[in-house]
């Protein structure tokens, strides 16, 4: 049996499509989400600010949404080859029309990959403006899901944040991001060897 070294490297999660992880994160979510990434595909992540990525290299970003906008994508995309975008929100995107409505709020093209995930939310560690501002949307979250029969589990945890100004969302689900950063030769690979 032959197995090359490409193979090798793909089976112990040593190699995959991207270089680098960059993420801008106001309260920590964005930042776990990077962290827990880095930590399954052996691929350093740095800071929108930090983050220097050799010209070729392929980077996932991964933003925090203010108003529908992913946080720091048109910097990062100005200064990088970013070939997947991860937004990071606390609203509920377990529907159908979660990741099209995020793609073309923030212009990423199909060709880009592209993943919405629910992230937590502290009242206590905003700024007195943003705090504010969460302050009326969160009431209306909560009027709008109050009393609200077969919550999923996102909406559950949306419902506590806004509720309690503090609470983690549903899950930190990382395993289709790490599937597709590990790329179709993976599966091949971990086939072959595993
Ligand atoms: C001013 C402000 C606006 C926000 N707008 C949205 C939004 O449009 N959609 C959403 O799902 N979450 C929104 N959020 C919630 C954050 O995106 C969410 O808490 C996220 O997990 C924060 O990521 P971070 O901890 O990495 O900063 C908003 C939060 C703030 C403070």
């Amino acid at each position: 049996m032959e197995i090359g070294l490409k193979s090798i490297l793909i089976g112990k999660g040593c190699f995959t499509m991207i270089s680098c992880i960059v993420y801008s994160s106001g309260t920590g979510s964005c930042e776990k989400y990077a962290g827990l990434l880095s930590a399954a595909l052996h691929v350093p992540a740095k800071t929108l600010k930090n983050a220097y990525v050799r010209p070729s290299g392929e980077v996932l970003y991964i933003g925090w949404l203010m108003n529908g906008k992913i946080q720091g994508l048109e910097a990062a995309k100005a200064k990088f080859n970013v070939t997947g975008v991860v937004q990071v929100g606390m609203a509920p995107v377990d529907h159908a029309d979660a990741e099209a409505k995020g793609r073309e709020k923030n212009q990423v093209p199909e060709t880009v990959a592209y993943f919405c995930r629910q992230g937590a939310f502290d009242m206590a560690k905003l700024n007195p403006v943003f705090k504010a501002i969460m302050a009326i949307i969160n009431k209306k979250t909560v009027k709008s899901l109050e009393g609200k029969a077969n919550m999923t589990a996102q909406e559950q945890a949306v419902y506590n944040m806004a509720k309690y100004g503090k609470g983690d969302p549903a899950e930190w689900k990382i395993d289709d991001i790490v599937a597709w950063a590990k790329g179709p030769d993976a599966l091949v690979s971990e086939n072959k060897m595993f």
